[in-house]
């Protein structure tokens, strides 16, 4: 690997993660640069670059070294429109201040975000801007490891099934905000392996999260209990990375083999948390 003079890293677990020091993402990367921040990508799933100060304009040109960014469902207004692919990401209400309310906003449960498209999402970018004093940590649940650690007994049960991910599942069963007709033709369910194989790192992935409604060929309650007990397993402490945000944290991971979750373990109605975010789509179907 040709790695730039000043670029370093330092992994965070020996399985997941690694600081990136050394890199202004203000810059446009040369391509010895971005080659390098790609490979740390690959091999560690989950970067934290500390210490950035960047715009929308320039998070987004980040992202687009790594693909096309992928716009929001809007989830307001019911008209079907959609956001913009950079956008924030906050616990504040239309008038600005700190609401508990944004608790019930479906990134306090686990997930893998655009799960629920054919191709899932490559990666996710988020960039800190507020943060509470303290709490208020992204968890990532590593589900290589989630899928590696299960009793053989349990992946021979598992092998070849295939899950449906459901934008709507989750909008009927953890926002209950059912989705308007115009807005059900743009997110029809599609359906994953329940183990891909990781496409860089050929690992296999127990790959699960909110949008997971039902198993294809099981009776809908038992498909229901077998993904509540998998995400129950994949979610365990020892395969969770808890990252504790500063202001100026720019934070990229792999949905392909992560699922992730905000905490709200801090006054939210009280201190204001705001981050923004950028999802980059995914490539190939998994
Ligand atoms: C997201 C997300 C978690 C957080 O932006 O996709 O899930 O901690 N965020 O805000
Ligand atoms: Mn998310």
């Amino acid at each position: 690997m040709n790695v730039p003079a000043t670029l370093t890293s330092k992994p965070i677990t020996p399985r997941l993660g690694a600081e990136v020091y050394g890199v202004d993402l203000r810059d446009h990367l040369s391509e010895v640069q971005f080659s390098a921040i790609h490979d740390l990508f690959q091999k560690h799933h989950l970067l934290v670059f500390p210490g950035q100060q960047i715009d929308a304009e320039q998070q987004g040109a980040f992202a687009e070294r790594f693909g096309t960014p992928d716009p929001v469902v809007k989830t307001e207004a019911n008209d079907g429109s959609y956001r913009n692919a950079v956008h924030t990401v906050t616990n504040l209400n239309d008038q600005g201040e700190p609401t508990t309310s944004m608790v019930i906003n479906a990134n306090y449960w686990w997930h893998s975000d655009r799960a629920y498209r054919p191709a899932g999402s490559l990666a996710t970018m988020l960039y800190g801007i507020e943060l509470p004093p303290t709490g208020g940590d992204t968890l990532f649940a590593d589900l290589i490891q989630a899928y590696e650690s299960l009793p053989e007994s349990m992946k021979r049960r598992i092998e070849g099934l295939k899950v449906v991910h459901s934008y709507e599942f989750m909008r009927d069963t953890i926002m209950k905000l059912p989705l308007t007709d115009e807005e059900r033709k743009k997110v029809m369910p599609v359906v994953h392996d329940l183990v891909p194989v990781h496409p860089v790192t050929g690992e296999k992935i127990l790959f699960l999260g909110m949008y997971a409604s039902e198993i294809v060929g099981l009776p809908l309650a038992e498909g229901r209990d077998l993904i509540t007990e998998l995400q129950e397993h994949a979610t365990q402490p020892q395969f969770v990375l808890a990252h504790k945000w500063r202001p100026g944290d720019l934070v990229m991971w792999d949905n392909r083999c992560l699922i992730h979750k905000a905490t709200s373990d801090y006054a939210v109605g009280q201190y204001r948390r705001v981050l923004r975010r950028v999802v980059v789509q995914g490539k190939q179907p998994f």
